[in-house]
């Protein structure tokens, strides 16, 4: 049997940071701008809220109920389910699709820990604009340090995990979350002082329809899926840790409301400081770590400045990895029938991971790879098979069906949800895909 079962979040308000923890991360702050700046800005960003408001809570929801159902990791909630060993392979592609992304999240965390300790000595001062874009090249492409650097970040999650998984999620998230935020606001005020800066909003949020094509849907539904952590089993094994009162709807509108909310504040920081500052806004994943060291040179205490957000980004980082090392962990436990335990379990994970970041920093290639295919093809299948396995495979109203582990779900609500995930949310996915294959 799994640990989860008796351990619990020990409040609702600790269990919604954790799991907008894992949301809120480098994919809101480091790949939303970079992403939307090569895809169009303001078309980037209307799919983008549409994919939100379309799949965020249908597929949130529908995790977070599968985890508290079972009281199972992603590994064991589909059997427990199901009574049958026929959906299981759901949960070794969240596993796959786990492993990838932290083989290429943990060298981006890297980036992150290597510019904090970088600002903490004042390498960016007085650099122009292509000064910190030669030394973003130089930095990541130092092998070595890169390969020491995505280490660190390994290290502490699965010391995070070693301990106890509630107690350091919580006590992180909720002191650190609030402070980001109010970081953000104060980048993006000071930003939007700098001449220039009306260009990089009009560029984030005109909306031009010409520039909506296959490809930006794409990536704009892969991007959706990435930022609010869905579709590998990430949010599973938080429904699993859930309190029994907790309510299901809400906790996934909070956690949508504040991802988006992030993201949203990034790209207001990101363009317009683009803009103001002559970068190429698709530059690619460069984009804002040459972004911000200009933007901290224009900021009062910006020693300061620059230092705190640089641990703040690494922390909000660290964040969403110990989600994603917890998938990870929990299944090579649960899979191993109880013979390794979950200190076992850490240590087998974190050298694997420590294998695939390796490679992932000496073949960039590879880093594209794991990135590209992460989000725009293993988890959006992942989506479609939990909603094909909750929406037709479990009976709708029976003892197994998901809703009832949530009292608080209305009627008219829940019929509603039900209709999604059967119908639009796969309809959807399918359809983005064969479109995005030029099919239709
Ligand atoms: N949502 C995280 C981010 O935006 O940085 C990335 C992520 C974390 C994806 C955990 C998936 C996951 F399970």
């Amino acid at each position: 049997m799994s640990e989860h079962k008796t351990t619990t979040f020990s409040s609702k308000i600790g269990l919604i940071m954790a799991a907008a923890g894992s949301a809120v991360g480098l994919g809101n702050i480091w790949k939303f701008p970079y992403i939307a700046g090569e895809n169009g800005g303001g078309a980037f960003l209307i799919v983008y809220l549409i994919c939100v408001a379309l799949f965020g809570l249908p597929l949130i929801m529908t995790e977070f109920l599968i985890g508290k159902r079972s009281g199972k990791s992603a590994y064991g909630a589909f059997q427990t389910l199901n009574g049958n060993k026929r959906w299981n392979w759901i949960s070794w592609l969240c596993m796959l699709t786990a492993f990838l992304i932290m083989g290429f999240y943990f060298v981006v965390t890297g980036w992150c820990f290597s510019y904090l300790s970088e600002a903490v000595v004042h390498v960016f001062s007085g650099l122009d604009t292509e000064a910190l874009s030669a030394h973003f090249v130089e930095v990541s492409s130092n092998m070595p340090r890169m390969v020491v650097f995505s280490i660190i970040p390994v290290v502490l999650t699965a010391a995070v995990l070693w301990f106890d998984v509630n107690k350091g999620i919580e006590r992180l998230s909720k002191i650190l979350m609030p402070l980001l935020l109010m970081m953000m606001l104060m980048m993006a005020g000071r930003v939007l002082m700098l001449d220039g800066s009306n260009i990089g909003m009009q560029f984030f949020f005109r909306f031009d329809f010409l520039k909506i094509t296959p490809t930006v849907v794409m990536e704009a539904m892969g991007q959706c899926f990435f930022s609010l952590s869905i579709g590998m089993g990430a949010l599973i094994t938080y429904g699993a840790y859930m309190p029994k009162t907790q309510n299901v709807t809400a906790t996934s509108i909070q956690v949508i409301v504040l991802d988006t909310m992030v993201a949203l504040m990034a790209g207001v920081i990101v363009f317009p400081a683009v803009f103001a500052f002559g970068f190429n806004p698709a530059e690619g994943p460069q984009l804002v770590f040459v972004v911000l060291p200009a933007i901290f040179e224009q900021m009062s205490f910006s020693w300061f400045s620059s230092v705190l957000f640089f641990a703040l980004l690494c922390i909000a980082a660290l964040t969403s990895t110990i989600s994603l090392m917890e998938v990870a962990v929990a299944f090579v436990s649960e899979a191993s029938g109880g013979k390794l335990n979950r200190h076992k379990s850490v240590l087998i994970v974190s050298g694997v991971v420590v294998v695939l970041c390796v490679l992932c920093v000496l073949q960039p290639r590879l880093f594209d790879y794991f990135d590209e295919a992460t989000a725009c093809v293993l988890m959006p299948l992942g989506a479609l098979s939990m909603s094909l396995f909750v929406g037709w495979a479990l009976p709708k109203n029976g003892e197994k069906g998901v809703i009832h582990a949530d009292k608080g779900i209305k009627r008219w609500f829940r019929k509603i949800y039900i209709f999604m995930l059967r119908w639009i949310v796969p309809a959807a996915i399918i359809v983005i895909f064969l479109n995005s294959l030029g099919l239709i």
